[in-house]
């Protein structure tokens, strides 16, 4: 399709025609796109952030390169860093922030298709977005196997290697336990591979807090029509944001913008409710 002539959805490329065309007839799918950013107001350091992102803060844990932690081949050789991270990031420490509760929001309005999530520390199951909205990209902490024979391993007793620092070990074949996150060079989850294509239904994309810098979820991004405006709600401009006539960039803290967003919408109660019950 020509995208030359294709009529414009937005009215400008501003926050209020955003907000209008969400409360039109013809938004009715939102599928979300997020990455680390969205978390960094809980507590958890993204990845690539200067100073702050964990790939900067690795250092200490003398890795070849900083995202060794997450490849396989390094973590069969020594899995200390990534028990040492997983200590840190383990789920449960920390509470949802507001950009969470609006992704519940859009679901209470009906509104939320899919919440493609790059993040393993299941805030947004505990913001109370319903599970079969969520599609988590990377995997998370929920389950776990051997490296070497795939045999799982029971979830409370991994929770408490974790939690004592201590390095989980197959009951089969003695092999080294890692949890369930999609490590670099590793397949994602069928889950993704099966929800990519309804990527096509979309009427709306939010890009929240990533980089977009890792494949295949970044592609996720050119996925969707022609015809179906893109939000980015970053610090900082990323992947092919701009190229499409209804791209717009809603640059800032994403709480913030998100705070913005519901103001232009009236929902800023609901969304403060919301926040405050979790
Ligand atoms: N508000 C808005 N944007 C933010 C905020 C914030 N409060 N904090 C950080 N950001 C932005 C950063 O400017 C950056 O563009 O979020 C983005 C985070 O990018 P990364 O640190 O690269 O995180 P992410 O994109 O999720 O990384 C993708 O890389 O290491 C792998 O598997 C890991 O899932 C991860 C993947």
């Amino acid at each position: 399709s020509n995208r030359a002539n294709k009529p414009k959805i937005l009215a400008a490329r501003d926050i209020s025609s955003v907000a209008g065309y969400m409360k039109s007839k013809d938004c009715k799918n939102v599928m979300m796109m997020l990455g680390a950013g969205v978390s960094t107001s809980a507590g958890i350091p993204d990845f690539r952030s200067p100073e702050t992102g964990l790939y900067s803060n690795l250092a200490r844990l003398n890795l070849p390169h900083p995202e060794a932690v997450f490849e396989i081949n390094f973590f069969r050789r020594n899995p200390v860093p990534f028990y040492t991270l997983a200590h840190e990031l383990y789920p449960g420490k920390f509470r949802p922030t507001i950009t969470h509760s609006f992704i519940r929001l859009l679901a209470e309005k009906g509104l939320l298709h899919t919440c493609f999530t790059q993040n393993i520390d299941t805030l947004e199951r505990r913001a109370g977005v319903p599970e079969e909205k969520i599609i988590e990209a990377h995997g998370s902490f929920a389950t776990q196997r051997c490296i070497d024979c795939s045999e799982t391993f029971d979830d409370n007793d991994m929770k408490r290697h974790i939690l004592q620092k201590k390095i989980a070990r197959c009951v089969s074949c003695g092999g080294y336990v890692k949890p369930d996150i999609v490590f670099f060079g590793e397949a994602l989850p069928e889950i993704f591979i099966r929800a990519v294509p309804n990527l096509r239904k979309a009427d709306l994309l939010i890009v929240m807090g990533t980089s977009l810098t890792v494949q295949p979820f970044a592609s996720l991004a050119e996925r969707v029509d022609d015809s179906c405006p893109r939000v980015l709600i970053n610090l900082d401009h990323v992947g092919s944001f701009g190229s499409r006539s209804d791209d717009v960039a809603l640059l800032g803290k994403c709480d913030e913008v998100v705070r913005d967003l519901c103001k232009e919408l009236g929902w800023d109660d609901e969304l403060n409710q919301l926040w405050d019950e979790t």
